[in-house]
């Protein structure tokens, strides 16, 4: 199936071109976007020469730091304007492992193939390599709290490491979303989930990075809390509404 693998960029100068070298080995069928938002460090530049050695890579150029949301529904456009069948994200930093990409596709190409298939660390075979035991909590705590504001049966919701079939992209109302930071890896599984698609979820070993820095905040982890508060209190609402509506 025609593959599209999207990678966003905010400062990866260091880790994009090994992150790329070992995407075009891992699936050589596949093309590659990176998707930058004007990195400061020149990481538009490089992808740029990237693109130009390869024709399989290709570059989005955004005007600025918009927030991860937005660099992917800009990329997601770019897929479906494309006819790609499979879009594929993946961060720059090496953390996701280009050599766990086939696992991922293979699970989402099977005859029974599920709409979205996330790469996952807290499912059984999962794992965590160097991650610094703060961002653990935050991972698994952001989890179990997704799971129970919205009823959502993953274990990895905030994952960016995932398959989604096209067909199920051009479904959603993608101008509709509003999520900047990693938030909008929840606001796509929920969206999903809510259209009724199914969500595989196949485990990964997520390996911190081992150049640059990342880019979680404050705010990322506000507006997460924030409007995954907002979807559990109106997803329960509707809940109540119907079960009185039934009586
Ligand atoms: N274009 C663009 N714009 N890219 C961005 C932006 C942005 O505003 N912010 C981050 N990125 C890119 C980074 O350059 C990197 O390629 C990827 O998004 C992930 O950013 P990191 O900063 O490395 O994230 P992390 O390692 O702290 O977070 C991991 O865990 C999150 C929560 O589970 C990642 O796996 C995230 O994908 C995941 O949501
Ligand atoms: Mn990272």
């Amino acid at each position: 199936m025609r593959t599209l693998v999207i990678i966003p960029t905010y400062n990866e100068r260091e880790s994009l071109p090994g992150a790329l070298e070992r995407t075009r080995q891992a699936v050589p069928d596949a093309d590659v976007l990176v998707a930058d938002d004007n990195s400061p460090d020149g990481t538009g530049a490089v992808a740029d020469a990237a693109a130009a050695r390869d024709d399989q890579v290709h570059v989005l150029h955004r005007p600025g730091k918009q927030g991860l949301g937005r660099a992917y529904v800009a990329g997601f456009q770019w897929a479906l304007e494309r006819g790609y069948e499979l879009v594929v994200e993946m961060d720059a930093d090496g953390s996701h492992r280009p050599e766990q990409l086939p696992d991922l596709l293979a699970r989402a190409q099977r005859p029974d193939a599920p709409e979205l298939v996330i790469g996952s660390r807290w499912v059984p075979g999962g794992a965590v390599v160097n991650w610094p035991r703060h961002r653990e909590l935050l991972s698994r705590g952001a989890n179990t709290y997704v799971r129970l504001a919205l009823g959502l049966p993953v274990r990895d919701a905030t994952a960016g490491f995932r398959v989604f079939r096209a067909d199920v992209l051009a479904a959603l109302p993608l101008e509709e979303i509003e999520s900047q930071g990693y938030c909008f890896q929840v606001d796509m599984t929920w969206r999903v989930h809510r259209a009724g698609g199914r969500v595989a979820e196949v485990p990964i070993s997520f390996v911190e990075r081992a150049e640059g820095v990342s880019k979680m905040s404050r705010s990322i982890i506000t507006e997460a809390l924030v409007r995954t508060t907002v979807w559990g209190l109106s997803h329960r609402t509707r809940q109540l509404a119907g079960l009185l509506g039934r009586r």
